[in-house]
């Protein structure tokens, strides 16, 4: 999907963002090979540490969705940084693509590119487990 239509889808869900304590806003789309794909919005909980962020949720639509093979990650917090995915969402969405694209888009309508395996470089997964079976 093109960038400019990745950057509305997100700033019309980011309304659904649940963040009563932080205020933080974050908006996540993901999308596989054929165009096909599922949004998310941090959601955040009274017991602080519950909190899921919004590359998460947007991860785990695409797959309970009954979609494979994400290939983008488009990312959206209205702020003047690019709010890249905390460490825990680099781990959860490798396990689907190491090589994840990832587009930022900070609040003014700018962005910037990355790949998840520069994020996340060596990161542990489902070939270390294989590897080492007993
Ligand atoms: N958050 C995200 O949803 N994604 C990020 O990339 C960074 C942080 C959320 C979690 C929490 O609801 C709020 O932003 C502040 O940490």
């Amino acid at each position: 999907m093109r960038k400019i239509e990745a950057l509305s889808i997100l700033k019309n869900i980011i309304k659904n963002a649940y963040a009563p304590y932080s205020n933080f806003k974050v908006a996540a789309l993901v999308e596989g090979k054929d165009g096909e794909y599922a949004c998310g919005v941090n959601v955040e909980n009274a017991s602080y540490g519950l909190t899921v962020c919004a590359e998460r949720t947007a991860m785990f639509n695409f797959i309970a969705n009954g979609y494979k093979n994400p290939q983008k990650l488009f990312l959206y917090a209205p702020t003047d940084d690019f709010t890249p995915p905390c460490g825990a969402c680099r781990q959860v969405l490798s396990e689907f693509n190491d090589n994840l694209e990832i587009v930022i888009f900070n609040g003014n309508d700018e962005f910037k590119t990355y790949k998840l395996s520069d994020l996340l470089p060596n990161s542990f997964n489902k070939e270390n487990l294989e590897r080492n079976k007993k």
